[in-house]
């Protein structure tokens, strides 16, 4: 029999007999490894093919245990294939608010040392919300962030992880699909979740800095990320319910290029 080797080349979902009650193009590996090489593989063509037409790549990245293995593939590729990252302009989906930019939790920490310390993209390219501006800069800030995206063309590829609550960033249930980069109150199964590190839930930060789900929505290219069975039920309903508010990874159904990539 011949093996048909899996792509994540996006195709509308819902029209095979096969995949009859996906509303979501999913495509579903054995392990994450496998996956992970071939987002990794994804994001560096697209950051090659930029660079020869002399163009910047612009790079929706995410944070959580769901990218590490896409990061670990990209430094790989930067180091045996020589690719520079010199045209890559970054933009974080989130950052807990308020936080340190050198707390060991927070995101900026967790984007040094798994992949800007390792690859060579310019630091005056890197953008991620800020944790520890003053409460009255917020509105601002998330104002500018906006700008700053639209500034570079939008985003070309958006990395997004999947939380236990179907949030995508630091989407909540109940963001609205207009939303665009704003401070959130963080569900107590996102905080719980994070607890573990944080050496307690008490010292999980209340709120957070995230994109909204439109700025999300405007990416040219949405590659979500799902392992493992502790996430099996949030991806069904992402890929099966109706798109409701409730369940903010549903909101991508109606996106024309966004691929879930689960084991
Ligand atoms: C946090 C992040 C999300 C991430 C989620 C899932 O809430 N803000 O962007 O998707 O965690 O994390 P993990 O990938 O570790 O399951």
């Amino acid at each position: 029999m011949k093996m048909i080797k899996k792509n994540l080349k996006y195709q509308s979902p819902g029209i095979n007999e096969e995949n009859r009650y996906e509303k979501l193009h999913t495509v579903t590996f054995d392990n994450s490894q496998e996956a992970s090489i071939l987002i990794a593989r994804e994001i560096c063509d697209l950051v090659k093919s930029k660079q020869e037409k002399k163009k910047n790549c612009v790079i929706g990245f995410a944070t959580g245990s769901s990218p590490t293995k896409v990061y670990q593939e990209i430094i790989k590729i930067h180091n045996d294939e020589s690719l520079s990252f010199n045209n890559v302009i970054t933009f974080n989906l989130d950052e807990y608010f308020p936080i340190e930019k050198d707390d060991n939790n927070s995101y900026h920490n967790f984007m040094k040392e798994n992949l800007f310390d390792h690859i060579d993209i310019p630091k005056e390219n890197i953008n991620i919300p800020s944790g520890d501006i003053s409460e009255k800069d917020i509105t601002k800030f998330c104002s500018n962030y906006e700008k700053k995206i639209e500034k570079y063309g939008g985003i070309d590829i958006q990395l997004l992880g999947i939380g236990r609550t179907g949030h995508i960033g630091f989407n909540e249930p109940g963001s609205h699909f207009n939303s665009t980069t704003r401070l959130i109150t963080l569900d107590h199964t996102t905080r719980f979740d994070a607890s573990k590190s944080f050496n307690g839930i008490e010292n999980v930060p209340s709120k957070a800095i995230t994109m909204g789900i439109r700025t999300i929505f405007n990416s040219k290219r949405i590659i979500m990320m799902a392992w493992g069975i502790q996430k099996g039920l949030i991806v069904k309903k992402s890929v099966e319910n109706n798109i409701t508010s409730l369940i903010p990874t549903t909101y991508l159904q109606n996106h024309k290029n966004t691929t879930l990539v689960s084991r």
